[in-house]
Order: C-alpha cells, then structure tokens, then sequence
C-alpha cells in the first residue's frame, strides 16, 4: 500500500490524535480514543469519544473528528489517525468506517497506541463493497 503522506505529517497527525485522547469524555468505558484526520485542503481536525450517561448517546473519536471538519467546511478526507493510551492500537468501529466512507473511499488509516503497534491501512479494505453515495443513484 503506497502511504498518502510524509512521515512529518504523520508525526503531526498522532500528536494531534494524542492531544485528542487527553480531552476524552470516556467515565464509563474509561477507554479513551484521540482521531485526527487530515483533509484536502492540508488542514488537520482532531476529536475524541465524548461518552454519555445514556449510553447508546456517545460518540466515538473518528466521527467528533470528521463532523468537525465536515462543519468547518472540509469535503474529503485523506488521512485517520486514531490514537488509544493502549497496549495495542485498536481499529475503528464499524459505524466509523461508515462515516469515514462518506468522505474518505480511499482514506488511509493508521491506528496508533503508546507502544510502537501500528496498524495501517485504507477505508476499502476495512469496509469492502461499501455502501455509499453512488447506491443512491438511480
Ligand atoms: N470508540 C471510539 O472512539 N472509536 C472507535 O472506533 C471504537 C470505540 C469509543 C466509544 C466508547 O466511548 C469507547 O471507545 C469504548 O467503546
């Protein structure tokens, strides 16, 4: 797999997945999840998984993360960069790779955690024969 970005990119990009992380809103779970992602216009949106005390009501890093960028303005993602303080690096869900469809076919993904782990990968193998855009086309 051909990467979509430089190293110094990336470094940025798990920084700012990082920084995402410190701010997780995770009392229940106590896992904490950081994503950036890096969109067409060069700019970088971070978020993280804000939790709530009626469960199915939280939300997961990748999307805080996407739906800020989406509502500054960005229409296509390049890059997902998820950051858990875990042993392993973890992939995102299944609603998230939905989400990351939406905007990203092609994305790159790389997982990271406080260990050296990584996980990298595209949106398509993660999601193969998505749903998308197109399916509405009649
Ligand atoms: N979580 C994410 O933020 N991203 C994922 O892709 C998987 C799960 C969050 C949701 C919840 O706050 C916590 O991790 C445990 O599932």
């Amino acid at each position: 797999m051909g990467s979509t970005i430089s190293d110094s990119d990336l470094k940025s990009l798990i920084d700012a997945a990082k920084n995402a992380a410190s701010n997780s809103y995770s009392p229940y779970s106590r896992f904490a999840v950081g994503a950036a992602i890096l969109c067409e216009n060069g700019e970088v949106y971070s978020g993280c998984n804000v939790e709530n005390a009626a469960y199915g009501s939280a939300n997961c890093a990748e999307r805080s993360a996407i739906f800020t960028a989406i509502s500054a303005g960005c229409r296509e993602v390049r890059v997902v960069v998820i950051y858990t303080p875990t042993e392993s690096p973890a992939a995102p869900c299944g609603a998230c790779r939905q989400v990351i469809n939406e905007f990203g076919p092609d994305a790159e993904i790389v997982s990271t955690c406080k260990t050296e782990k990584v996980i990298r990968s595209r949106l398509s193998d993660l999601l193969p024969h998505a749903f998308g855009p197109k399916n509405l086309e009649t």
